[in-house]
């Protein structure tokens, strides 16, 4: 039975962390356990900054963006010798079990803490929405309604203007901040690793636009193309004159939605309850309306599956 739990966040940060680490810490110690905030994720375990937390340390903290633990991306972490230090911090204060909040990459990392015998369970947090085995990953509701937002802001200079307004978004290799984004705002067209793109599809629907509207709006998924480039491609080929946004890293940040902050809560208090029954090298997920805990190798696999679904329906609506 454990006794001693830390709690880490790790990777890009993601609204709603905090909720989740407050969920952890709150849960943990209402099972009697005592709890160990990991400072700046894996970095912190590896140069000890590990403090105990309290019902106290984590109020207030709810409704506050980014991590309060703080974060980071350790390369090192894969090298077994960096794991081993980190490990033996984490047995100077005798913690026997691990709660990892972070992304697909901070996942890995804690895999690999698993097979060297310390429990781990993970939680979604990423605004990228791109772990597999789940439907939702903590920050992306709050990620997107940023997104729309700064779109719907675009649309009225863009509309002043008579305009088309290009908008890169975040999602490392996944769409789903794109898509969602862009059926929220009504784009012209989303461009992502999962619809594809076409040129000259684009360069169809922004005129189609021009004949009816003052403006059109693009959605780009980063690590697609310049933005700078398609709108040179789309000024040059449509009546728009287009301008390019990067969003980039304004989508991480902010109050967390509602749905961050319970999402976050119940998963925090399930990945509390999973290392009490003895599991380790599980992650909790959102399925199917349900929280539930699966093994973190599921989670490693790409399983977006619905998104040809959703390219009809774009489809349809453009
Ligand atoms: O994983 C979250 C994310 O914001 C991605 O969408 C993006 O590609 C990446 O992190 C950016 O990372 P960094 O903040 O290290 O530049």
């Amino acid at each position: 039975m454990i006794k001693r739990i830390g709690v880490l966040t790790s990777g890009g940060d993601a609204p709603g962390m905090n909720a989740a680490i407050r969920a952890v810490t709150r849960a943990a110690i209402a099972k009697g356990l005592e709890v160990f905030g990991i400072h700046d994720g894996y970095l912190g375990m590896y140069e000890n900054r590990i403090e105990r937390l309290y019902r106290k340390s984590v109020s207030e903290k709810m409704r506050i963006g980014g991590t309060f633990l703080g974060t980071a991306r350790l390369k090192e972490f894969d090298r077994k010798e960096v794991r081993q230090m980190a490990l033996d911090n984490l047995h100077k204060y005798q913690i026997d079990g691990l709660v990892v909040i972070g992304g697909d990459g901070s996942y890995r990392g804690g895999l690999d803490l698993s097979n060297m015998g310390m429990a781990v369970v993970g939680v979604p947090g990423t605004i990228d929405n791109d772990i597999g085995g789940t439907d939702y990953t903590i920050g992306f509701d709050t990620a997107i309604n940023t997104a729309v937002d700064a779109v719907d802001k675009l649309r009225d200079t863009s509309n002043s203007h008579r305009r088309c307004s290009i908008i890169e978004v975040m999602g490392r290799n996944c769409g789903d901040i794109a898509i969602w984004t862009a059926m929220a705002v009504g784009a012209e067209v989303c461009i992502c690793k999962e619809f594809g793109i076409d040129l000259q599809e684009v360069i169809d629907n922004v005129r189609k636009a021009a004949q009816s509207k003052r403006h059109a709006i693009i959605v780009v998924a980063e690590n697609m193309v310049s933005v700078e480039e398609l709108a040179r491609q789309v000024t040059e080929n449509t009546p728009f004159e287009a301008r390019a946004t990067v969003l980039g890293h304004i989508q991480r940040g902010g109050s967390p939605t509602v749905r961050d902050r319970v999402y976050a809560s119940m998963m925090g208090v399930k990945a509390v309850a999973a290392l009490i029954e003895g599991k380790s090298h599980h992650c909790v997920c959102y399925r199917k309306g349900k929280i539930a805990v699966i093994p973190i190798e599921e989670a490693l696999i790409d399983n977006n599956t619905d998104l040809l679904e959703k390219y009809e329906i774009f489809k349809l609506l453009w």
